[in-house]
């Protein structure tokens, strides 16, 4: 039985999927059997008719569909907001049998969420199931991607904080967008992990064209770090 990792971050658009790639590659690159999953999309891509992280997912990484994906909504808005839209009903019990399916066959699983943790999922009368509850559900400890830049320590610390709240263990941050060059870049880094000791596991660089071919080599490079190799040779799991 594998292990499930929820990759989650301080926003939308800050690099998940970028990151889940990465994480995939370099997963399998050290002879692990890795696979994605993004159980909730919404939104389609520009250049097609697939939903914009199938499409990323199929078409470019040239992953197989039936793991790729299992609700797809096409408005481009909050989970909670599409599945009343397109009267979709997100069952949370049916994306844990997937991933325990999933767990099953691969030794690492890497389940992408919409967005950040407190994203709602479901409205249900008064209530609304969040991002968290399903993490919570599903039993799934998280990595979180940020920003390199600007503003990268508030919503790290926000996120995290967040996170301890409903007791979800962190194995540690990708900060995507990282230009090592950068004195902001450079010193956020160094104070998240200096305030919230945390492991950080790779900081991606801006790639001019982001490609499957370009995800190879960025991970054969990073590679080269013997931490992120341990870190992914021991399935991302949580030091104690
Ligand atoms: N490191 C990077 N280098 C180049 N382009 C990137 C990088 N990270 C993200 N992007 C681009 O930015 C957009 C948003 O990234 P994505 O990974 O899809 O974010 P999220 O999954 O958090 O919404 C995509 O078009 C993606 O190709
Ligand atoms: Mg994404």
């Amino acid at each position: 039985m594998g292990r499930a990792i929820f990759i989650t971050g301080t926003g939308t658009e800050i690099g998940k999927t970028m990151a889940t790639s990465f994480l995939c590659t370099a997963l399998r690159k050290l002879g692990m059997k890795a696979t994605v999953f993004k159980p909730i999309q919404t939104g389609l891509a520009e250049q097609s008719a697939l939903f914009a992280d199938q499409y990323w997912y199929e078409a470019v990484m040239g992953e197989e569909r039936e793991s790729t994906g299992m609700y797809y909504m096409e408005p481009a808005v909050s989970p909670h907001l599409a599945s009343a839209m397109t009267h979709t009903i997100i069952e949370p019990e049916k994306i844990k049998r997937k991933i325990n399916e999933l767990k099953a066959q691969h030794d690492v699983v890497l389940v992408e969420g919409a967005g950040g943790l407190a994203v709602p999922l479901i409205e249900k009368g008064a209530e609304f199931y969040m991002t968290k509850d399903l993490i919570r559900e599903c039993e799934l400890p998280v990595v979180i991607v940020s920003l390199a830049g600007l503003g990268a320590i508030h919503h790290t610390l926000t996120t995290v904080t967040y996170a301890e709240k409903h007791h979800i263990d962190i194995v540690g941050f990708v900060f995507n967008h990282f230009d090592s060059e950068n004195i902001i870049h450079v010193d956020n880094v160094r104070t998240i992990q200096k305030m919230l000791d945390l492991p950080v596991i790779a900081k991606l660089p801006t790639l001019r064209q982001p490609s499957k071919e370009n995800i190879e080599k960025l991970a054969a490079d990073l590679l080269r770090d013997e931490a992120l190799q341990k870190m992914l040779l021991g399935g991302l799991s949580i030091e104690v």
